[in-house]
């Protein structure tokens, strides 16, 4: 039986956009970095937890690199998982700084076809090291993606405690199917 991904259903295949945007902390107050990146999305299939639930599982990866100096900004990978029954999205995500996340939400679908997924984490969402959660403690997590057709778009805020202050970091993307 073919798997129903529901709204994560044209989550597939590799996307790439060079017109990110970057604000991450800095000792002296913000950095801004300009970035390209690549998202590849695998459908994976689904999962039974307790016999009782069942989600669709798409996988992806997706690497950043600064436009400036082709440095590597940021790594990521995870899930992003549906629940029918629940009609939940989920959205597990580990990065390469000892921090992971879930986030929670749903999908709406407008009429031009348009699917928009936002995904909330508090504090109790996130699992970092004591190292992290002393000095630079993630604190929430949110993230709203737009997908029509080809076109992928997102804007995500992490909030974090760091160098005495909670500092909103935000990056924004919008990349297109290859
Ligand atoms: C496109 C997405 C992202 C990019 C391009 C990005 C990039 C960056 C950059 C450039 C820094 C500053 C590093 C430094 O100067 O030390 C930073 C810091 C940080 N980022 Fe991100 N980030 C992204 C997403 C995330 C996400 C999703 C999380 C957590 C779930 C996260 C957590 C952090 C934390 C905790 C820091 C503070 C570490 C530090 O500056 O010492 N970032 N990020």
């Amino acid at each position: 039986m073919s798997i129903d991904y529901g709204p994560l259903t044209g989550l597939s295949g590799t996307f790439k956009g060079d017109k990110g945007t970057d604000i991450a902390p800095d000792p002296d107050g913000t950095e801004e970095n300009p970035f390209r990146e690549v998202i590849t999305f695998t459908q994976v299939g689904d999962v039974k937890n307790a016999e009782e639930q069942t989600l669709a599982v798409v996988h992806y990866v997706l690497s950043v690199t600064r436009t400036t100096d082709n440095a590597a900004i940021h790594h990521q990978t995870g899930y992003w998982l549906w629940d029918k029954i629940k009609d939940e999205v989920m959205h597990s995500i580990a990065i390469p700084r000892a921090v992971c996340v879930l986030a929670t939400g749903k999908a709406v679908t407008s009429e031009d076809g348009t699917i928009e997924i936002k995904v909330v984490a508090e504090e109790s969402g996130v699992v970092q090291t004591d190292f992290m959660h002393k000095k630079a403690k993630t604190t929430s997590f949110v993230n709203t993606i737009r997908l029509k057709g080809d076109e992928l778009h997102y804007f995500e805020t992490t909030m974090v405690d760091i160098y005495g202050n909670s500092f909103e970091h935000t990056d924004t993307n919008t990349l297109h199917r290859v």
